[in-house]
């Protein structure tokens, strides 16, 4: 009986060593131990037997068991071992070799604008803030000092979606439309952040309008200062190191004039040097003037409306268009270009995508 153990183990350890592959392993463990296999078939027979026959048939038998078990668990780890190192092998890649020079996509314009403008500021210690792009009239004009029926909401060319089905008053509902502008963010970043706030805001802004210098989507940065102390000599401070960092121009002259927007007392737009000599628009101090930016500081009312004392609080906020900046920085001469998605343009215009914009690093290529 021994002997046919033994011979049985040479057999099946055997088969086990010579399985060339997973399946075959498989099938040598069915040989051996499955339903009808030839260890199970030996168990079967012990019913039959005398009881200490039985009893020492029986160690054996599961001395066998065992030992198959362990060859079969061990051969089928060697195999799965194998076949990770396999597929490690043919899935290897070289993280250190150079991006594939043929790669030819771009940076658009109007990215890489933004990524230098978030550049400057976020060296200054201001953050990212950002809201809808679908707003509401509050948002967009009410909280921002834009009365009802006030003028200046006509001069904004606002595109309204469709009034709510609810069965709410239409003259009293509340609209909900594409905001005209980024201000809105300023409300939203006020009645949820305490102060000090010091925040730009890029985002995308649409009004009904399509002309060589207007789009119905084109893009704003506006900017946030909030605290107990601020006054305009540091919003002309900060602005001017703006310009004077992304146009490269160290003595950069500014010029603040007064204007009016509903959200600001005082207002003023900031003109920067230039010269337009030969039909030629350089930035530098050549004694004419261009406009840049709208700014002032901070509507009490605008304040009041997102839940800040103005004796406690004041602040300063700029707004500016993405896409003049970028055109006057890389002589983009027009705004509709920007959104042809023509690929020659992108090509032309288009930024290395991994040239990441920074104030040391350098803001271009
Ligand atoms: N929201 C204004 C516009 O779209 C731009 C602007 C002007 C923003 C002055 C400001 C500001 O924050 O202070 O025309």
């Amino acid at each position: 009986m021994s002997a046919h153990i033994d011979q049985l183990r040479a057999e099946l350890l055997g088969a086990v060593q010579g399985a060339k592959d997973a399946a075959a392993l498989e099938e040598v463990r069915v040989t051996a131990l499955g339903k009808k296999g030839r260890i199970t078939d030996l168990m079967k027979t012990l019913g039959g037997m005398a009881p200490d026959e039985r009893k020492a048939f029986g160690q054996n038998l599961n001395v066998l068991k065992d030992e198959v078990a362990a060859a079969l668990d061990t051969r089928k780890r060697a195999f799965e071992s194998a076949a990770l190192d396999a597929r490690l092998a043919s899935e290897r890649m070289d993280v250190t070799l150079p991006v594939r020079p043929e790669a030819r996509g771009t940076l658009h314009p109007i990215s890489q604008t933004m990524d230098e403008v978030a550049a400057i500021f976020g060296q200054m210690g201001f953050e990212i803030a950002d809201g809808p792009d679908i707003e509401d009239d509050f948002h967009n004009f009410t909280a921002l000092n834009f009365p009802p029926g006030h003028p200046a909401r006509e001069m904004h060319d606002t595109f309204f979606l469709a009034p709510d089905k609810s069965g709410a008053d239409p003259t009293t509902a509340e609209r909900y439309l594409l905001r005209t502008h980024t201000s809105p963010v300023q409300i939203r970043t006020m009645m949820t952040q305490k102060p000090p706030i010091r925040v730009i805001i890029p985002g995308r802004t649409y009004r009904c309008d399509y002309d060589m210098t207007h789009t119905p989507m084109f893009h704003q940065v506006e900017l946030l200062v909030i605290d107990t102390e601020t006054n305009m000599s540091h919003l002309r401070g900060c602005l001017q190191e703006f310009v004077r960092t992304y146009f490269g121009v160290d003595d950069l002259t500014t010029r603040f004039r007064p204007s009016f927007f509903p959200f600001t007392e005082p207002s003023a737009e900031m003109d920067i040097g230039c010269s337009r000599k030969g039909g030629e628009l350089k930035i530098g101090n050549y004694g004419d003037w261009l406009e840049i930016l709208g700014c002032g500081m901070v509507h009490p009312n605008v304040l009041r409306a997102c839940g800040l004392d103005p004796e406690v609080y004041q602040g300063f906020a700029a707004g500016m268009g993405i896409e003049r900046i970028a055109m006057l920085k890389y002589g983009i001469p027009d705004l509709r270009t920007f959104f042809e998605s023509d690929l020659r343009w992108l090509r032309h215009y288009g930024f290395a995508a991994l040239d990441i914009p920074s104030v040391t690093g350098g803001l271009t290529r």
